[in-house]
């Protein structure tokens, strides 16, 4: 079932200005209910600009946002509609923790949509929870924290709007590499408890390749490519051409394959890659 469709949307910066720039231009495409989708592209192409369109922040020149077929410009009441139903983590969204306790950062979402107290209280318990932060932490200043823990407490604000749709602007941006893992980790996590729809922006074909099902590819504010990750990654010559790499293992792997192994092309994590080998070698590879 389709949830959510972006029909034919071009944006344009500073319109009127010297400075006018087409950020999205004519992009389409669809999302269905429970997808992990993927918006990848080089710097500057688009992504952030596209999913700020998701909850009405901001408003296409041309074309229309679907939300279960229904377009969410159409009306104030169902812009407000969709921002409760599309949550929105923007990029370093620990810069807008700025409560006085983490528990009250994460209830600022739940308590706008006017839910009542025991209602508010649970959903930040659970969410708070899910991304690993104790009771202890909730009663802290959120400055208090670490860079990984504030990050998670700004994603649990979200979460805890129980939005349908979880939209979240690289992630794992600017964490180290255990925050980065942890970050994804709990992606995948999200999407398998709750079933629930989540869409990530992210440059690192790495981080993508390890979450995501489908990737949508923006190349200069144009949507480039759109499939399964099977699919994208199959084009590794256009997505060098668009600044893109495929992730190094499966580089590895293809160079592999040039000297007569036989790996399998669709290897894209590291942890593929090792039970690929294992089972390879087990089998006995020719010339081992
Ligand atoms: N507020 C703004 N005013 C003017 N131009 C903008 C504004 N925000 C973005 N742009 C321009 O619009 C284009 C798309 O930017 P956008 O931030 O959506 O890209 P992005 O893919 O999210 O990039 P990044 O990977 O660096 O986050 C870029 O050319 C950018 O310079
Ligand atoms: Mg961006």
């Amino acid at each position: 079932m389709t949830i959510l469709e972006a029909k034919n949307i071009t944006y344009k910066y500073g319109v009127g200005t010297p400075f006018q720039i087409t950020a999205l231009d004519d992009i389409s495409f669809t999302v269905e209910k429970g997808d992990m989708l993927a918006i990848i592209g080089h710097t500057g192409s688009g992504k952030s600009t596209l999913i700020q369109h998701f909850n009405a922040l901001l408003k296409p020149a041309s074309g229309q946002i679907l939300l279960y077929g229904k377009d969410i410009n159409e009306s104030r009441d169902s812009a407000r509609y969709a921002r409760f139903k599309i949550g929105l983590c923007f990029q370093y969204p620990e810069y807008q923790l700025f409560e006085s306790t983490v528990y009250k950062d994460i209830s600022f979402g739940p308590m706008n949509m006017g839910l009542d107290k025991n209602e508010i209280d649970k959903r930040v318990r659970t969410a708070a929870e899910f991304v690993g932060l104790t009771d202890a932490m909730l009663q802290k200043s959120p400055f208090d924290l670490s860079g990984g823990e504030k990050r998670r407490a700004a994603i649990a604000g979200v979460m805890a709007m129980e939005p349908e749709i979880l939209i979240m602007d690289e992630p794992a941006a600017g964490l180290d590499p255990r925050g980065r893992r942890k970050i994804l980790e709990l992606i995948k996590a999200y999407r398998e408890k709750t079933g629930r729809t989540v869409i990530i922006v992210s440059h690192s074909m790495e981080d993508v390749a390890s979450v995501a099902e489908k990737i949508l590819v923006l190349n200069h504010g144009k949507a480039a490519m759109y499939g399964t990750v099977d699919e994208v990654f199959s084009r590794a010559e256009e997505l060098r051409e668009m600044g893109l790499n495929i992730p190094q293992i499966t580089k590895i792997f293809s160079e592999l394959n040039k000297y007569g192994f036989n790996l399998s092309k669709s290897t894209y994590t590291v942890k593929q890659a090792e039970k690929e080998l294992l089972e390879y070698f087990h089998k006995g590879a020719p010339g081992v």
